[in-house]
């Protein structure tokens, strides 16, 4: 199955408003941090239900905010969640960017990067469009030193790149960024169960769930372009 098949359906069975739920948790102190500024750009790469690019309008003075997304759907349900007229949804693939050079100001993406059929490819088109001193927030919950994520590969019907945080550090600055920062951000809010409530349908342990959301949480990495 192809990523695009696989989001549309996700979309389709309305799971893009769940991962929101989840993923709000931690992407909204990456989000957060982004230091945009009044009437910026911001590029939302695999933007799924939007979220992060109505947040921003509704925290920052951002000029205009571009949610894409490979899924027809997902753009799709994006739009139908804000008549902003600011925010735009794109279908497009991390590896051609429908922007000219030094088009955005920042970009950011959650949970969505190492599904890239080339992370690196992907890593030089984001710093194609973004102008000198733009920034790129690359959020991955599913990465090496996160070990109880990695099952997900196995659950996926796509290829997914597992990078370790080095690997990321590397290839964002492979493809001509600074590495600005690098950062777990723990997700206090998810609910761990006390320990007689394990094995539960998703967690053998309640030491692998803290692992997962409390210890690794999701891994941020920013690149400034010089
Ligand atoms: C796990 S979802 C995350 C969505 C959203 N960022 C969130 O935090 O809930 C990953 C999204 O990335 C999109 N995606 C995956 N690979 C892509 C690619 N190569 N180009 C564009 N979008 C892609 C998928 O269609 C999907 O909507």
């Amino acid at each position: 199955m192809s990523v695009r098949e696989e989001f549309d359906e996700w979309a389709r069975q309305g799971r893009d408003e769940g991962m929101e739920q989840r993923h709000w948790h931690t992407a909204k102190h990456a989000l957060a941090r982004m230091p945009v500024e009044a009437g910026e750009t911001v590029l939302d790469l695999g933007c799924g239900s939007g979220y992060a690019g109505r947040a921003l309008r509704e925290t920052t003075d951002a000029g205009r905010v571009y949610g894409l997304d490979g899924s027809l759907e997902m753009a799709r349900n994006a739009r139908s969640y804000t008549d902003d007229p600011r925010i735009a949804y794109l279908v497009g693939d991390f590896g051609a960017l429908p922007f000219a050079d030094d088009a955005v100001d920042h970009a950011f993406s959650m949970e969505a990067f190492y599904y890239a059929a080339d992370p690196s490819r992907a890593l030089e088109e984001v710093r194609r469009v973004l102008r000198p001193g733009g920034t790129f927030y690359c959020c991955v919950n599913f990465f090496a030193e996160s070990e109880h994520t990695h099952e997900w590969q196995d659950k996926m019907g796509v290829d997914m790149t597992l990078w370790s945080r080095a690997e990321y550090r590397a290839a964002v600055r492979d493809a001509g960024f600074y590495v600005a920062a690098q950062d777990s951000i723990p997700d206090r809010e998810i609910e761990i169960p006390p320990a007689d409530e394990f094995p539960t349908d998703e967690w053998a342990s309640r030491d692998a769930m803290v692992d997962r959301y409390r210890v690794h949480g999701t891994l941020l990495t920013v690149g400034v372009v010089p």
